[in-house]
């Protein structure tokens, strides 16, 4: 949801404030802009479109500065556009400011600060700032940013420069990301740490409410309480390379096929060599803490959301304990009955998901311990729990998320059994056969990816459909949720997920020739049902694309297409379900010419409500 980078060191500030914002793109791709000081001026260049567009805009000029912002929109008060592409200036010019977040009040500012004759040149929230900051200038940068911010209500991430001040970028957070990368001679500043590994690893995370002076040599800090503070710096591992798309054609594609990698790696870093016990590294929860667990409620959105339902069947299944899902903005705004016996669970890639971060601090006003399932260190939502399972995917770029699915349920699933053997539900020789049948997925995805072909020829016969239904059961169907997800997110076709009964329930009315019905008829208790299913789809006209696991014969009679899979402990089949209904959105919407990595209003991290 926006994003936001800048520089101050001793290179060239355009350069890299346009690198910069190319690998933040994926958190908002409407419009883009960038503001350097040079010559005791605030320059200001920004256009309509994608960064391409603005890059194209600022080399025709050749302006050397060392000091910059820049920053990606993501639409939400005005509609894209020039005026409303951010840096946003004050009324003389001598301030720029660009911001991630909304301000609630800002219409109430705004009619006060135009009664005092300020004059604003868009319809953002963001502007409001700029000019309080401008009415308090007098006294100095930082007092000014200070004083504006006291008026605010809502979340921000801003970043300011003033002409007087050229040698230094005043950034403030409260409810939106913001790191500060650690240079020699040079700092940055970012939304986020995938676009900063290119530059820096030492990374220092800001705190809500935290107000900091970055110049080259220098980062002060000061926290709430205006007191000045020092924030730990963290040393990222993630290497650069990770976040490039190493000769794929998106990076959707690519992270599809990181799976394998990505879950060994998740897996490894839960399960010990001996591949026979399990610790979670940041858990911190006591043996005490874990017999008093009554209830689980995980709680996410998207496909977070997704990997929820999974968990809820396994923690059910293997540790026995009472499991429900919540998503996060009706979690968090519905009064939920949790107390000190309910373990809330919240998911997320990003960590900054703006819903899931008020459902873990409304769980925690009732008194429930929270973990988190986390893509990203040390970011907002890791902060907030009171204990973390890190997935080890690595930068996460595509929008339509990939590989953060698969390691979330490969950490639920060691999180249940891991569970259900403290809990003495699940006897030793059960959780190793699990854990055991675990440590292959790894190699079936990679022979799921194999598939890829027949998957893309698959594409080319339905790509021209206008609607899809995919339909799947116990664990199949949050995968058929998933599945339908992607295909909605990046190739705009409508898709439904269903639990398979259900469908005679309603959407069977929708099935006639023109309906691709993709059903996830794998191998275990609920075959036999499916294949129901499908001959009820069939009866209606409608075309049936199976996902299968090999060996079974009868399927090829029923389904018009069958993508197979190796075969799996049924409770694991949900993960190698779900590359290929991955790479079915990919290619239909490729050949559909959509734009996979920067599907149309969506943005990577949703820091707004
Ligand atoms: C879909 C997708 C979104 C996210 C959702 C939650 O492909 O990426 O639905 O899953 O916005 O994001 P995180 O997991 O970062 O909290």
């Amino acid at each position: 949801m926006c994003g936001i980078f800048g520089y101050v060191g001793g290179k060239d500030s355009v350069s890299i404030l346009i690198e910069g914002l190319k690998k933040l793109e994926y958190r908002g791709y409407d419009s883009a802009g960038i503001a350097t000081i040079s010559n005791k001026k605030i320059h200001l260049e920004k256009s309509v479109g994608k960064i391409a567009d603005l890059e194209s805009i600022v080399s025709s000029k050749s302006r050397i500065s060392h000091i910059g912002l820049g920053h990606t929109r993501w639409a939400t008060h005005g509609q894209p556009s020039k005026e409303n592409a951010h840096p946003h200036l004050d009324c003389t010019g001598s301030i720029a400011l660009v911001h991630n977040g909304i301000i609630e009040n800002y219409e109430e500012l705004k009619r006060a600060l135009c009664a005092k004759g300020h004059v604003f040149r868009s319809q953002t929230d963001t502007e409001v700032i700029v000019h309080l900051i401008e009415e308090n200038i007098r006294h100095g940068l930082e007092n000014a940013v200070k004083l504006a911010l006291k008026k605010l209500k809502g979340s921000y991430a801003i970043g300011v420069l003033y002409k007087n001040n050229p040698d230094k970028i005043i950034v403030a957070r409260k409810g939106s990301p913001l790191v500060i990368g650690i240079g020699e001679k040079e700092n940055f500043i970012s939304s986020d740490i995938p676009a900063m590994v290119k530059y820096s690893s030492r990374i220092i995370t800001l705190e809500d409410g935290d107000i900091a002076t970055v110049t080259k040599s220098k980062v002060k800090i000061f926290s709430a309480t205006k007191t000045s503070i020092k924030r730990e710096e963290t040393l990222i591992s993630w290497d650069p390379i990770s976040a490039e798309k190493s000769g794929y054609a998106h990076f959707m594609l690519k992270e599809i096929h990181e799976q394998p990698k990505a879950i060994i790696d998740t897996i490894k870093d839960i399960v010990d060599p001996s591949k026979k016990n399990i610790k979670f590294k940041h858990l911190n929860l006591k043996e005490k803490d874990i017999s008093n667990i009554k209830r689980v409620v995980l709680t996410a959105c998207g496909t977070s959301w997704h990997s929820a339902l999974i968990g809820e069947y396994y923690l059910e299944y293997y540790a026995k304990i009472p499991s429900e899902v919540e998503y996060a903005a009706e979690f968090r705004y519905r009064m939920p009955i949790v107390d000190k016996n309910t373990l809330v669970i919240a998911i997320s890639q990003s960590g900054e998901t703006a819903d899931t971060l008020g459902a873990i601090q409304e769980a925690k006003k009732h008194g429930a311990k929270v973990i988190s399932i986390c893509n990203v260190f040390s970011s907002s939502i890791v902060r907030e729990s009171d204990g973390v399972i890190y997935t080890m995917a690595g930068p996460e770029i595509g929008v339509a998320s990939t590989k953060a699915f698969t390691t979330q349920v490969a950490v639920l699933f060691l999180l249940s059994i891991f569970l259900g053997r403290k809990k003495n539900r699940l006897s030793k020789a059960k959780f190793l056969s699990r854990l055991s049948s675990l440590f292959e997925i790894p190699h079936k995805v990679e022979q799921v990816l194999a598939s890829e072909d027949k998957i893309e020829k698959i594409a080319d016969k339905y790509c021209n459909a206008n609607n899809a239904l995919y339909l799947g059961r116990g664990e199949g169907f949050p995968a058929a949720l998933e599945g339908a997800l992607k295909l909605k997110e990046i190739s705009y076709v409508h898709a439904e997920g269903y639990p398979a009964a259900e469908m005679k329930h309603g959407p069977i009315a929708l099935i006639d020739e023109n309906m691709p019905v993709v059903v996830l008829a794998l191998a275990g208790r609920r075959y036999e049902k499916i294949l129901g299913n499908i001959e009820e789809v069939n009866a209606r006209g409608g075309r049936v694309i199976a996902l299968a696991t090999e060996g079974d014969r009868l399927i090829t009679k029923k389904a018009k297409d069958v993508i197979f899979l190796p075969k799996t402990r049924e409770t694991l089949s949900a993960i190698l379900a779900v590359i290929p209904l991955q790479l079915l959105a990919y290619y239909i919407a490729i050949k559909r010419g959509c734009h996979v990595d920067q599907p149309r209003n969506l943005a990577k991290s949703v820091t707004v409500e």
